[in-house]
């Protein structure tokens, strides 16, 4: 049994009551997202600094301004009704990912798990049977679906601990960067607070990161090897790549093939009814059947009010003094649906 009072120093013990227990958590989406920005931002502004021999503070607000940038092109490209065009590939155009979406879209996953019980439950069931969950994730490699998932489990307050192995499917490998800047704070949260031994925690993750392009099938030979996982996650990712739909489709069908009878695949996407046709027709072809389709709008502020956006520290405000209109997004408007391979 864990006991949840040590957050105010070792020294310090409070008792909480039973509300303050269930709402209370090590782990903060903005908080953690926030150190992760401003540790790659350190970085980014010194080398700058360094190579065109300016002052650190005007490499920084460069790379604030080329962040906002980022910032509004995005928001644009989603708008557009085409296939957007994100440039991943460039460390400060994920650093906006991070500080715009990331957050929000890990509050959502965590949201579904709650809300869902066939996901959380054959999550449960796949740990006690094996003592690990696998976990395939399409377009994770921002490390959205980490938080989401790893701040769930902390808030269930289950006694058994949970084995989270991630296989990441990005075609930008360098998102490797924020994934595992992102595990090891979630890491040293529970060193911190909990344990120093891993045993005590309510989690522990590991991930495989795998470069590809998933509308591309050509260039694996052993499906089977790599595909036996037990939950498939796409969460914004068919709205990302539908120009490429038949290649996502020929994709999908044969990595489920390798998939074990009874595995989930768990959708999450902007609540439109074109993406929920795609679905479904991804899902009769690789023979995986869907269970309902729940839409939902919501926001951080009702699902996690205890979330406060300025955790995200120095980003927040640099970025909000030269750019009014960029905060970071607190509200979906999305659906889910869970899929089961026959
Ligand atoms: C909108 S983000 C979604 C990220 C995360 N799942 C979330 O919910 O925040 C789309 C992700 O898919 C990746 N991606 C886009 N097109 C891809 C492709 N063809 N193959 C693999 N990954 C892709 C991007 O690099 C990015 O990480």
């Amino acid at each position: 049994m864990v006991t949840y009072t040590a957050e105010y120093g070792p020294d310090t013990i409070i008792y909480l009551n039973a509300k303050e227990l269930a709402n209370m958590t090590y782990i903060k989406y903005f908080e953690i997202v926030g150190r992760v920005i401003e540790s790659n931002i350190e970085s980014i502004s010194e080398s700058i600094s360094r190579d065109r021999d300016i002052s650190y503070e005007e490499a920084r607000m460069e790379v604030i301004d080329s962040i906002i940038g980022h910032l509004a092109n995005n928001t644009h490209e989603w708008s557009s009704g085409c296939q957007p065009n994100i440039r991943y590939e460039d460390p400060l155009c994920r650093i906006a990912y991070l500080y715009r979406i990331v957050p929000v879209n890990a509050n959502l996953l965590e949201f579904v798990f709650e809300k869902d019980a066939k996901i959380e439950v054959y999550l449960d069931e796949v740990q006690k049977e094996n003592g690990e969950v696998n976990i395939c994730v399409f377009g994770g490699g921002p490390g959205t679906e980490l938080l989401g998932l790893a701040k769930r489990t902390e808030m269930r307050r289950i006694e058994h601990q949970i084995v989270l192995n991630f296989l990441l499917l990005d075609q930008v490998n360098e998102w490797v960067e924020s994934w595992r800047a992102i595990r090891k704070e979630i890491d040293s949260k529970f060193r911190n607070n909990i344990n120093q031994n891993r045993n005590g925690w309510p989690l522990t993750t590991s991930g495989d990161s795998c470069a590809i392009d998933i509308t591309n099938i050509d260039n694996f030979g052993n499906w089977g090897a790599v595909f036996g996982q037990d939950i498939y996650i796409f969460s914004y990712i068919i709205s990302e790549v539908f120009d490429d739909y038949p290649q996502l489709k020929n994709f999908i069908t044969k990595m489920a093939a390798q998939s074990p009878k009874g595995a989930k695949f768990l959708f999450i996407d902007r609540i439109e009814q074109r993406w929920k046709n795609v679905i479904i027709d991804l899902a009769e072809n690789a023979g995986i059947a869907l269970s309902e389709f729940h839409d939902t709008r919501s926001s951080m502020g009702v699902a996690s009010p205890k979330e406060e956006k300025t955790d995200l520290g120095q980003i927040y405000v640099d970025v909000l003094e030269r750019y009014p209109k960029g905060y970071p997004r607190l509200n979906w408007n999305a659906f889910w649906v869970v899929g089961t391979k026959e």
